[in-house]
Order: C-alpha cells, then structure tokens, then sequence
C-alpha cells in the first residue's frame, strides 16, 4: 500500500483550506488540520467528511500562538509540507481595522516559520494573492512584474508576507507562494462552498444569494472603467482547479534536489472576464435572475487584473480543468443546498 504523507494545513475549515483538504485525500495525503473558526465554522468540516468518508485529525488554536504551534508540530513529527491557508481576507474590512490585518497575517506567517525552524520542518506552501501587483503595467501579469503599491492594508499584509519569505528562505526552506487569482464556484458534489460571514464582500456569493433571494440586488461596482462594457475585468478561477495546484506544488517540492528554494506561481486562467458578463453567464447557465443596479465604483478596486499561468502550467504540470459556467453553477447548486431551495 502507498506510504500516505502527512501534511499540516491551518486554515482548513476556510473555503480554500477545505477545498484542498478534499484533493488531498484524493492524491493520497493524509492531511491534518488547523483552524481557529475566527472566519469559519465546523460547517466544512463536515462537507469534507460527507465527500471523502474519511475522518482526520483537527487541532483548534490560532496560528499566532507559539505554544499552540509548538504543541501541533511536537505531536505531528512527520509531516511532509505545511499548508498555510490561516489568514484574514477581506479587503473592506482590512481598511477599517488594518492593525488586525498586519497582525494577524503578518504575525501567524512570523509564527509559523519560527516554530518549523525550531521543529526541523521546512516545507511551506504559502496563500498569496494577485493583490501583490496592484494595477499591474500590462496584463496578462506574469510572476516577474513588479509590486505596485498595494491598494489595501490586506494586499499589503499579502506582499509584507512575500518579502518575509524571501528573507528567511536561506535559512533552510522550501518555499513555494501561489498567487491566487479570483476564486469562485463550489465543489461539484455541493457538499463544499464559500460561506461567507453576514452579506458577501466578494462578487460569485453576492449572484447567488441575489439569486436564491437573500438579498434584494446585487450593486456592479462601476460601468465607467476603461474597459469594454465599462465594468472591472477578474479572473475568475474553480476552487478545485486553485485545490488541485497546491497537491502539484508539494510534488514540485518533493522533486526539488536544491536544499533552499523559493518560488512563486500564478494561479489563473489567463482570461479576463467582466462584471457584468459574470452576472449575464450566471442567467444562462442556472436560468435564474439577477436583478442588478449599477453604482459607483468600490474604492481600492483595480481596473482589470488577469493573470499568465505559463510558469504553473509548465513547472507544475497543472491547468485549469472547470469552466467559468462550471464554476457558477457549482456556486449555484451549493447555494441552494445551503439555502434548502
Ligand atoms: C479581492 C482581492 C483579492 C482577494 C479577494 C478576497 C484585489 C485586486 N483583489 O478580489 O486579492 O483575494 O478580494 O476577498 O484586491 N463586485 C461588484 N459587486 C459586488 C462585489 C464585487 O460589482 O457586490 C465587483 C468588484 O468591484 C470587482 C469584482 O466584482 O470588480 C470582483 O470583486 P471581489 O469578488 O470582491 O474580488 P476582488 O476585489 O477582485
């Protein structure tokens, strides 16, 4: 029987975290878990039960306490890569309280390292985001572009974390930081989804519960962008497809003969799709309205932003497998199992 490796994932109750988890399982991992429920309930938790029928090992703590770190990492000896999903991601809310954010994504990231370092463990997959590149100066962005000023304290907390990997890499670790794109859609079972914290900060859940009638209109954030309906251009990615990339990228790791390295990918499609044709694709596919109101634009929104996946796609022998019509309806079919619809 295949040796399973185990791999510590914190943040594993969150929509990504989860999502991975489940490829995990499926590649042969034996993966094991963190979560603070600060975001997140137990409500994934038991979807990734529900979809693989396996049960796991769960540890409650923050990643910002060394102690509760040192204890997981003393009892999980063997691990073969770290996971580290743990963090706040609201760009509104960073704004508002941008000390929470630097403390607690910046602080959990410093936390982490020390405790890998004290406990011999130098595998880390780490969640970055496209908000490292601000308005980039020509898009498709690929890895090389240059940081802009980060249009928020949390895409700040995103490149401060970068930086931090860059400097401790020679210590000893394998780096690899994925440059998450605009994730959306659900696990196709509709066991796992986004599940956002009162009304929706992000697009993909704002549709749905529009949809499901949760909330009465859904405001496009701007038509007067220079773009050709006038309304902000994203990538939007499937979550598993965003899953899938980071199984890869710990085969990426295990292959790398080099005792340090550090190394940073794109997670995109490649393709940029607008506001507004997301909200019309959303009709046609579930035959469900939208209704929508145009209003001013959201401060700290970039114009348009699509990513180059070359280096993911050839390094780590990874592409996206779900369509954009894929991923609404799997939103969809989620929404309406959570909602009983
Ligand atoms: C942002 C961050 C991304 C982060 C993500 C997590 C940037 C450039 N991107 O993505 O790094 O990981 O948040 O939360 O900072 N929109 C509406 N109406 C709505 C909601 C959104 O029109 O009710 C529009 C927005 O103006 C934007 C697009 O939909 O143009 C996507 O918004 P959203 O889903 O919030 O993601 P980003 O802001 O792109």
């Amino acid at each position: 029987m295949m040796e399973r490796k185990k791999v510590l994932v914190t943040g594993a109750a969150g929509y990504i975290g989860a999502h991975t988890v489940v490829e995990l399982f499926n590649s042969g991992y034996e993966p094991v878990m963190i979560d603070n429920f600060s975001k997140s309930d137990k409500t994934l938790l038991s979807g990734i039960r529900a979809i693989t029928g396996k049960d796991f090992k769960f540890y409650e703590g923050d990643c910002n306490d060394n102690i509760f770190l040192e204890n997981v990492l003393s009892q999980e000896r063997e691990l073969s890569c770290i996971l580290h999903f743990a963090a706040f991601k609201s760009v509104g809310e960073s704004v508002a309280q941008p000390l929470m954010y630097y403390k607690n994504n910046v602080g959990s990231l410093i936390t982490l390292l020390e405790v890998m370092k004290k406990f011999n463990q130098n595998k880390l997959i780490f969640s970055s985001s496209c908000t490292v590149y601000g308005q980039p100066d020509s898009i498709p962005v690929n890895e090389s572009a240059p940081f802009k000023r980060a249009e928020s304290p949390y895409g700040a907390t995103k490149q401060m974390c970068e930086r931090i990997l860059e400097d401790v890499v020679g210590n000893g670790f394998k780096i690899i930081s994925l440059r998450y794109f605009n994730p959306i859609g659900a696990h196709p079972s509709a066991q796992l989804g986004e599940l956002p914290v009162g009304a929706p900060n992000n697009l993909v859940p704002y549709i749905t519960q529009t949809a499901a009638k949760v909330r009465n209109k859904l405001t496009v954030f701007g038509n007067d962008y220079n773009t050709p309906d006038g309304s902000c251009i994203r990538d939007f990615i499937h979550v598993v497809d965003l899953a899938v990339a980071h199984v890869r990228a710990m085969e990426f790791l295990d292959r790398a003969q080099s005792p340090t390295l550090l190394e940073t990918f794109n997670l995109g499609t490649g393709v940029g799709v607008s506001v507004l044709e997301l909200v019309n694709e959303f009709k046609k596919v579930t035959n469900v309205e939208v209704p929508f109101t145009i209003g001013p634009r959201r401060p700290g929104d970039v114009e348009k932003v699509y990513g180059d996946p070359t280096k993911a796609n050839k390094l780590l022998d990874w592409k996206t497998k779900y369509s954009i019509q894929d991923s609404l309806l799997h939103a969809w079919q989620w929404e309406k199992k959570i909602r009983g619809i």
